[in-house]
């Protein structure tokens, strides 16, 4: 049985890292305000010469390294994002560029903050289908530069990042839990003036800002991950006290500790970057593992379950076992 497994992991983070003190004297909150209502204490904002390419093949090249790979050895990368570099062509092929590959295919995917998971579900498939044969799946955002900074009810919540991983295709036995073991993906355009960019080519012919209603989002966000968490580990054959490690989408404190509670799951077993990052979107999920990796927390063996939720609506979620 072909399935894919994770080989390495890398991260990237812009230079400039902005307090919540420091960005009170632009906009009109306070550290307090902001980290109550979401426990997010500073985020990293690109500066000039950062963009989503250049963060997502620094992350690359980490996760390369990690895996003990060369670009030579890579057949497809599969980039999440919703801050491409341009319109086109796809932030994934200036990063294959950059990393001196040619040839195979590399694309983007749009889903928002749940990016990431989209990313891994689509490489994961096409090496289960004998496609590809060695995968980097990357999620990276440069959110800053869609932000509208005059409103301060969301400008607050994000920043900039990016993380990638290395996954492989391994002829496995059948018995074998080892590897990407269950992934789950949702859509929903029902609630899209919930979360939105109110710009675009077609449209507007702008790049557009970022525009949501917080409270209503909040709610939405605890009972879709709820539900596609307990799905995807019960699709796996396995239990919510079985999984190791939880790597969510980094939206908001307060969100992850109500959808831990929702699957009786105690928070020293969810990796917490919310506070340090903010939200960085697609970036989020593998940018918290590699942290999570790198300190040791994440080893070899463990199971652990990765989930987002975002604009769209988009939601999902993916059993792994490291
Ligand atoms: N600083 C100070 N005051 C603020 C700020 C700020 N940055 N932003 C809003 N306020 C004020 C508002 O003006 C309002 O004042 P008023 O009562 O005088 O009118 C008050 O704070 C409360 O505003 P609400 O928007 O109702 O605040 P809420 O308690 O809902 O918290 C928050 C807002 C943090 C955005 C919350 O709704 C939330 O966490 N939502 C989840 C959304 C999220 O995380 N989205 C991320 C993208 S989606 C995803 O990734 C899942």
């Amino acid at each position: 049985m072909i399935r894919s497994v994770f080989k390495g992991c890398g991260s990237a983070l812009p230079a400039n890292c902005v307090s919540n003190d420091e960005l009170a004297k632009r906009v009109d909150t306070s550290d307090e305000w902001i980290r109550e209502r979401t426990g997010i204490t500073q985020r990293y904002i690109a500066g000039e010469g950062e963009t989503t390419a250049t963060l997502a093949t620094e992350a690359a090249r980490r996760a390369l390294e990690d895996a003990g790979m060369t670009i030579g050895e890579i057949d497809l990368i599969v980039l999440a994002t919703a801050t491409p570099d341009v319109t086109f062509p796809a932030t994934a092929t200036i990063v294959q560029k950059e990393l001196g590959g040619a040839g195979f295919p590399a694309f983007d995917v749009a889903a928002v903050c749940s990016g990431f998971l989209y990313a891994l579900g689509t490489a994961d498939s096409m090496i289960r289908s004998g496609m590809s044969k060695n995968a980097l799946v990357i999620g990276a955002e440069t959110m800053s530069r869609i932000l509208d900074w005059e409103d301060r009810a969301t400008c607050v919540l994000f920043g900039d990042g990016a993380g990638a991983f290395v996954i492989s295709a391994e002829d496995l036995p059948d018995d074998s839990d080892k590897g990407v073991l269950a992934t789950q993906l949702h859509a929903d355009g029902e609630h899209k003036d919930l979360l939105y960019v109110d710009g675009g080519p077609s449209s507007t012919g702008t790049v557009g800002h970022l525009r949501m209603r917080g409270r209503e989002v909040f709610r939405h966000a605890v009972t879709n991950l709820a539900q596609v968490l307990s799905d995807v580990i019960e699709k796996a054959g396995f239990t919510a006290t079985q999984v190791d490690w939880v790597v969510p989408h980094q939206a908001n404190l307060r969100i992850l500790d109500a959808t831990a509670r929702k699957l009786g799951l105690p928070m020293d077993k969810v990796v917490v970057t919310v506070d340090k990052h903010a939200n960085t979107s697609a970036a989020s999920v593998p940018l918290a593992f590699d942290v999570a990796w790198r300190d040791g927390r994440i080893k070899r063996g463990d199971l652990v379950l990765l989930e987002a939720m975002g604009g769209g609506f988009t939601w999902g979620a993916s059993l792994l076992r490291v």
